[in-house]
């Protein structure tokens, strides 16, 4: 339970995206004076109107509580009146996969520049090993502020999930990495506010490391059930019944395979272990596989059109049940499908995006295959009874074992599940 003492520390957020806006609010709703900055001074404005620019249970009601206790305000720039300064930034990888620290830089140059001895700096974002230091020191030095010394600076990387962030910032263990001990300390007193899970501290480097490897640990291990699933293809069985059959194993739990790993991390982040080791073959040999995935999902969906048919996505979020949309394997496929001539819409019930409607009539009429690219609640419920009528023809491509394909082949459906060649 947040409690909201009155704690006199001041504390500014720069970047207010899905981690930066719910960690400023949860930090105002534990009794801290926060200003949240970002350079979009559309979304300061839709803040100031007390709107919220990203869905995530829970955030409403501690972000109203928040500013209506006057904790909580918004600036497009780093105040000076600050005592710590939390950057959550973007740190994509460039269309060649290497580190793109540019927002980084520009955060840490603007909270640089109105540093006072004493304060406190903590990144966030998601960065490779030494980044903290190669990025922020030469700008804390350029100011006459020592590292340690003047300004204390810490790394404290972020492990919650979308669809669950209040809860996991308030329930996960968190790791803070200190460039010296105090200053993992002066991190910590902060996160204790709102954190119950257990806070441990190591250095840096550890810390840059930790976030790296969770996500690479993840993504590889997607990447093989992703090649499970093209494994059971070939041999002409479900791999979704050898999922099942193998994780009744003590020690084994396969992860779900889909048409691609999506998201702002799972994709990304690996890259940054590939910038400081390029020798990472496992690591090296998963982000491929989630290139073939797409190219065999896009295969799969080529096989069931003939050319200048209509496809419609059916989700573009990168997974079930949130509305980001970052990394989308639903539009990769959609804009692989379009440049092979074939006609595509995208329809999904959480993300707001240009070309994308909520609307499932409009976005199936006309159709000749449905395509579910994404595991929302909502496609569990489609009804092919209702859905047939607006298309043109019965057939639906199933990337994420969604449907229950007896029902669909009941209305006449031809149905595809990836991961296996038959239904039965
Ligand atoms: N989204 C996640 O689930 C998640 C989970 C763990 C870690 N992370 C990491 O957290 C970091 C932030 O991710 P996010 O998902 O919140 O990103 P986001 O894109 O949702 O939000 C980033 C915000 O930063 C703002 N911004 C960019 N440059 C700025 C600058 N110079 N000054 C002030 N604001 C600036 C942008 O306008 C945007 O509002 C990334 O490093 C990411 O890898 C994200």
């Amino acid at each position: 339970m947040l409690t909201m003492s009155d704690r006199s520390e001041r504390i500014c957020v720069v970047g207010l995206g899905y981690i930066g806006l719910p960690t400023a609010s949860i930090l105002a709703a534990s009794g801290f004076h926060v200003v949240g900055c970002d350079v979009d001074e559309e979304k300061i404005e839709v803040l100031k109107r007390r709107e919220l620019p990203i869905y995530e249970p829970g955030l409403r009601t501690i972000f109203e509580g928040a500013i209506g206790a006057d904790k909580l305000s918004f600036s497009t720039s780093p105040p000076r009146e600050a005592d710590a300064y939390i950057l959550c930034v973007p740190t994509p990888v460039s269309p060649d996969g290497s580190p793109n620290l540019s927002y980084l830089r520009e955060a840490a140059r603007a909270v640089a520049g109105v540093l006072e001895k004493g304060n406190l700096v903590v990144v966030e974002s998601t960065i490779y090993p030494g980044a903290t230091e190669e990025v922020l020191f030469p700008l804390l030095q350029e100011q006459g502020l020592e590292p340690g010394k003047d300004v204390f600076v810490a790394h404290c990387p972020e492990r919650v999930i979308p669809g669950h962030i209040i809860k996991e910032l308030i329930e996960n263990d968190r790791v803070i990495g200190g460039y010296t001990p105090e200053c993992a300390r002066q991190a910590e007193k902060i996160y204790r506010s709102f954190v119950e899970g257990k806070i441990f501290i190591t250095d840096l480097k550890t810390a840059e490391m930790v976030k790296l490897a969770e996500n690479t640990y993840r993504m590889v291990n997607i990447a093989l059930a992703m090649e499970f699933a093209l494994i059971a293809e070939h041999l002409g069985i479900n791999v979704w019944e050898v999922i099942t059959l193998a994780n009744r194993h003590p020690r084994v739990d396969i992860l779900n395979p889909g048409p691609g790993m999506g998201g702002h991390c799972l994709p990304v982040d690996p890259y940054f272990l590939l910038h400081v080791y390029k020798d990472a073959r496992v690591t090296h040999n998963a982000l491929q596989t989630n290139e073939i995935m797409l190219a065999h999902s896009t295969g799969l969906a080529t096989s069931m059109l003939s050319p200048g048919e209509k496809a419609t996505i059916l989700g573009v979020a990168y997974k079930g049940n949130v509305d980001d949309a970052r990394n989308s394997p639903g539009f990769a496929l959609g804009k692989r499908l379009k440049e092979k001539g074939f006609e595509v819409s995208y329809h999904d019930p959480h993300v707001k995006a240009e070309g994308v409607t909520n609307e499932l009539e409009k976005a199936i009429r006309h159709s000749h295959l449905l395509v579910v690219a994404a595991d929302h609640n909502e496609y569990r419920l489609l009804k092919p009874g209702e859905v047939a009528p607006l298309m043109k023809a019965r057939r639906i491509l199933d990337l994420r074992r969604v449907i229950d394909a007896a029902l669909w082949e009941a209305e006449g459906f031809e149905v595809r599940l990836l991961g296996a060649s038959s239904l039965k």
